[in-house]
């Protein structure tokens, strides 16, 4: 098939890329000059594990080709996919700006049938507004279907080829066949393909990212409580994972969520709930929850450094806002970094792929450490906000030797309080009993 990807940032790259990879001929099209022209040379414009191998093969088999020319792009295209990015606007609402502007130019350059397929997040009743925008000026019949995308940053690839399951809103029979033959190839071993209306559709999506920073901030407070009480958290949540009703994942707490979706997708359905006169009470909770809890490492070092953080140096591991991604939109560490720098602290920072975007967000207000245990040299803390891999099992002695006092405040709860205390930390975590 002939498939047209407008928008070449996380989502359309690994959507054009794995398409390609299954035998369609596809025109990746965006309107940044620079990012194209190095995609063209196999340079991506972002760390996401397995990607480079999928655009290089694909690009040198001619499976996968990249463009600014977003007209020509349109014209040669059967499917084309919206996936230009919806920022949430000044009220909170999803900025839907970029994607009406793709949907005119589809109503202006298409050339045949044409199954126009929303993969952006975007609010209930946008694709109506699609329509609406193509429609103008279509001089072809054309199929407007909703799409969302469910991958994971640092997981993309494989979430995108051996999905849980493929949401498709469509009102034809012309676009769910074109979309099943799509998406044959993905759903081989028995997920499903699940059709519903357009409108179900685009309500799935922001559903799903709520329901996924619910569970977050529900064991961030949980955590908080535990703190009180003298509980801790690490078995709570063990003891409730193992429940079925329930299951394990998305219950671990930490430094809050961040990242480029769930703090957007929390907030505009907030603002759509809002609009229809439904307010979502519970998710007003879980935004207000999540940003007192990106304050919390801070609070942490503070009370271990006692109130003192002036001309004081503290060390960071984890930029990116999760791992296995360099994206660092909305993340904890940034939170912390200003609450530090605030504070009159110094702040030297280590992440093993997010340094250059780090450079990039904060120029020289912090310092890059090259190796993660030269940000200890002559650090008064360490403060762990991302659970890379790297991190997990470190050298505990070549910390303590290394750290100017032994203060480590481990906001991934990814240590053993009674291993750190014999070692003579003073260690913080997040939830763990009275002394986390
Ligand atoms: N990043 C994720 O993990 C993820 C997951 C699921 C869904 N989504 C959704 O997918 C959408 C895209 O997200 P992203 O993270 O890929 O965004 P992004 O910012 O990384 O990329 C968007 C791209 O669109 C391009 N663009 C903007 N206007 C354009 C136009 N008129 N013509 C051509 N290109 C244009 C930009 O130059 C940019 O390269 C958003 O709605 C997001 O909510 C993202």
């Amino acid at each position: 098939m002939n498939i047209t990807v407008v928008g070449t940032g996380y989502v359309g790259l690994v959507v054009g890329a794995c398409l390609a990879e299954t035998g369609n001929s596809v025109a990746c099209a965006d309107v940044d000059e620079g990012k194209i022209e190095r995609l063209k040379e196999n340079v991506l414009p972002i760390y996401e594990p397995g990607l480079d191998a999928f655009v290089e093969r694909n690009q040198r088999g001619g499976r996968l080709r990249f463009t600014t020319d977003v007209p020509a792009a349109i014209r040669s295209a059967d499917v084309i996919f919206i996936a230009v990015g919806t920022p949430p606007d000044e009220d909170g609402s999803a900025d839907l700006r970029y994607v009406l502007a793709v949907a005119d130019q589809i109503g202006r350059h298409m050339s045949r049938e044409v199954v126009v397929v929303t993969k952006s997040t975007v609010p209930v009743g946008t694709a109506e507004r699609v329509a609406a925008a193509v429609g103008k000026n279509a001089r072809h019949a054309f199929h407007v279907c909703s799409n969302p995308e469910f991958l994971k940053e640092g997981a993309a690839v494989d979430d995108f080829m051996k999905p849980d399951r493929v949401v498709i809103g469509a009102e034809t029979d012309y676009a769910r066949t074109v979309m099943t033959e799509l998406y044959a190839p993905f759903v081989r071993t028995g997920k499903p393909i699940i059709f519903m209306d357009i409108t179900s559709a685009e309500m799935t999506k922001y559903a799903a990212n709520a329901m996924l920073a619910t569970r977050i901030s529900f064991m961030n407070e949980i955590a908080n409580l535990c703190e009180r009480t003298g509980a801790n958290v690490d078995m709570v949540r063990r003891g409730i994972g193992t429940d079925e009703r329930i299951g394990p994942a998305f219950l671990f707490p930490g430094p809050g969520y961040g990242g480029s979706c769930f703090p957007k997708d929390v907030k505009a359905l907030v603002r759509t709930g809002n609009d229809y006169g439904a307010p979502l009470c519970i998710l007003q909770a879980v935004e207000s929850v999540n940003d007192r809890q990106k304050h919390r490492l801070f609070e942490k070092v503070r009370s271990a450094l006692n109130d003192d953080l002036k001309g004081s140096r503290v060390a960071v591991w984890g930029l990116a806002f999760k791992p296995n991604t360099d994206d660092m939109r909305d993340a904890p560490a940034l939170t912390l970094i200003e609450d530090l720098l605030g504070a009159g602290a110094r702040v030297v920072a280590h992440d093993p792929v997010a340094m250059p975007e780090a450079k990039r967000r904060l120029e020289d207000r912090v310092e890059l450490a090259e190796d993660s245990y030269g940000a200890l040299d002559g650090s008064d803390a360490l403060v762990v906000v991302t659970d890379w891999n790297e991190y997990r099992h470190p050298d505990f002695a070549r910390i303590k030797q290394t750290l100017r006092r032994p203060v480590v405040v481990d906001g991934r709860n990814l240590y053993d309080s009674v291993k750190m205390a014999k070692l003579g930390f003073t260690y913080l975590s997040i939830g763990r009993g009275a002394d986390a």
